[in-house]
C-alpha cells in the first residue's frame, strides 16, 4: 500500500497509516505536472486544498484507488474524472465545523470592534481610545447563505449573541430551519435585510459568482460580508468596487479566487480583514481531518466501505 501525502496533515493521521503498514511518502508543494509524473506508483493520494488534482493527474494514477481530501471542499479535485477512472474520492466533512464557525465570529467581532486597526495603532505607540467606537452584534440580523453543518453552528452561536438569524438554502426544509429557530428566506430578501452576511456553501459551477455586482446592489450600506467558504463564491472585483464606493461597510475574507492570494485586490482596504484560509486551521480540526481520512483509506484498502465517499465510481481494480 503506497500512499502519497501531498499537503501537510496532522501526525495523528500519519500514525494510523503507519500502524496499518502503509508506505507513506510526504511530498509537499507539488505542481500538477510534478504530481502527474509520480502519481503512477501510488494506491492513495491525500491532499488538503493547496494541491490541485486535475483530470490529467487522475488519468496518470494507474494504480490509484482513492483520493482523500483531508478537509471538506473537493473543488481542487476533478471528482468527475475520478469517477470515470473508477477512483474513489473521500473527505472529512465533519472535521472543521466548529473551527470555521468560531472563526466567523472572530472575524465579525474583529470587524465591528476594529480590533486589527486598534492593535496596530497601539503597537505603533498611539493610544487611539476615542477613535475606535464599535457596534454590537446584539439585535442585528445575520444572513447565513448555506444552512448545512457549518451554517447551523454559526446560527446557534449567533443566537447566543442575541442576533436575529435568517438563512437562504434551497436544500433544507422549513422544519429543519424552524427547529434551529432560523427563518428561511430568498437570497434577495437575505441580501436586503442582513446586517451581516456569511457564506457556508460549496463551490460548484452553479454557485460560482453567487455574490456579484447585482447582489451587492441590494445590500444595506452598513452590511458586513464574511466569507470562510470559497473565494470564487464572491466576485472579488465587484466586492472591491462596493467597498471602494462605500456601498458596504466592510468584509472579512478567509478564502480567495486564487490562493495563495498575495496580490488579491481586496488586501488593500482597511475595512476588509483578511486571513490566509485558516478558518479550519485549529489543532482539533486538523487532527480530525487527518484521522478521518487515514481511517477511511485503511478501511478501503482492506475492502471495507468508506464513511464519507464523495463519489460512487464502479471500482476499477
Ligand atoms: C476545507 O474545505 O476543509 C477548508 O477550506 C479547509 C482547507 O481547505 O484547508
Amino acid at each position: 500500500m503506497n500512499i502519497l501525502v501531498a499537503d501537510h496533515i496532522s501526525n495523528k493521521g500519519l500514525d494510523i497509516l503507519d500502524k496499518a503498514g502503509a508506505e507513506v511518502d510526504i511530498k509537499l508543494g507539488l505542481k500538477p505536472e510534478e504530481l502527474k509524473s509520480i502519481i503512477g506508483s501510488y494506491d492513495a493520494l491525500i491532499v488538503r486544498s493547496q494541491t490541485k488534482v486535475p483530470a490529467e493527474v487522475i488519468r496518470a494514477g494507474k494504480d490509484l484507488k482513492v483520493i482523500a481530501r483531508a478537509g471538506i471542499g473537493v473543488d481542487n479535485i476533478d471528482v468527475k474524472e475520478a469517477t470515470r477512472q473508477g477512483i474513489l474520492v473521500v473527505n472529512a466533512p465533519t472535521c472543521s465545523t466548529i473551527a470555521v464557525a468560531e472563526h466567523v465570529f472572530g472575524l465579525m467581532l474583529a470587524l465591528i470592534r476594529h480590533i486589527p486597526e486598534a492593535n496596530d495603532k497601539l503597537k505603533s505607540g498611539i493610544w487611539a481610545k476615542s477613535e475606535f467606537v464599535g457596534t454590537e452584534l446584539r439585535g442585528k440580523t445575520l444572513g447565513i447563505i448555506g444552512l448545512g453543518k457549518i451554517g447551523k453552528e454559526v446560527a446557534s452561536r449567533a443566537q447566543a449573541f442575541e442576533m436575529k438569524v435568517i438563512a437562504h438554502d434551497p436544500f433544507v426544509s422549513i422544519d429543519y430551519a424552524r427547529n434551529l429557530q432560523v427563518k428561511l428566506v430568498s437570497l434577495k430578501k437575505l441580501l436586503k435585510e442582513s446586517d451581516f452576511i456569511t457564506l457556508h456553501l460549496t463551490l460548484t459551477p452553479s454557485t460560482k459568482g453567487l455574490i456579484g455586482a447585482k447582489e451587492l446592489a441590494l445590500v444595506k450600506p452598513t452590511v458586513r460580508i464574511i466569507n470562510c467558504a470559497r473565494g470564487a463564491l464572491i466576485d472579488e472585483k465587484a466586492l472591491a468596487k462596493a467597498i471602494e464606493e462605500k456601498r458596504i461597510a466592510g468584509a472579512a475574507i478567509d478564502v480567495y479566487c486564487k490562493e495563495p492570494a498575495n496580490d488579491c485586490v481586496l488586501l488593500k482596504y482597511e475595512n476588509v480583514i483578511t486571513t490566509p484560509h485558516i478558518a479550519a486551521s485549529t489543532t482539533e480540526a486538523q487532527i480530525a481531518a487527518a484521522t478521518i481520512v487515514a481511517k477511511q483509506i485503511v478501511d478501503l484498502l482492506n475492502g471495507k466501505p468508506p464513511k464519507y465517499a464523495v463519489n460512487n465510481p464502479s471500482v476499477k481494480k
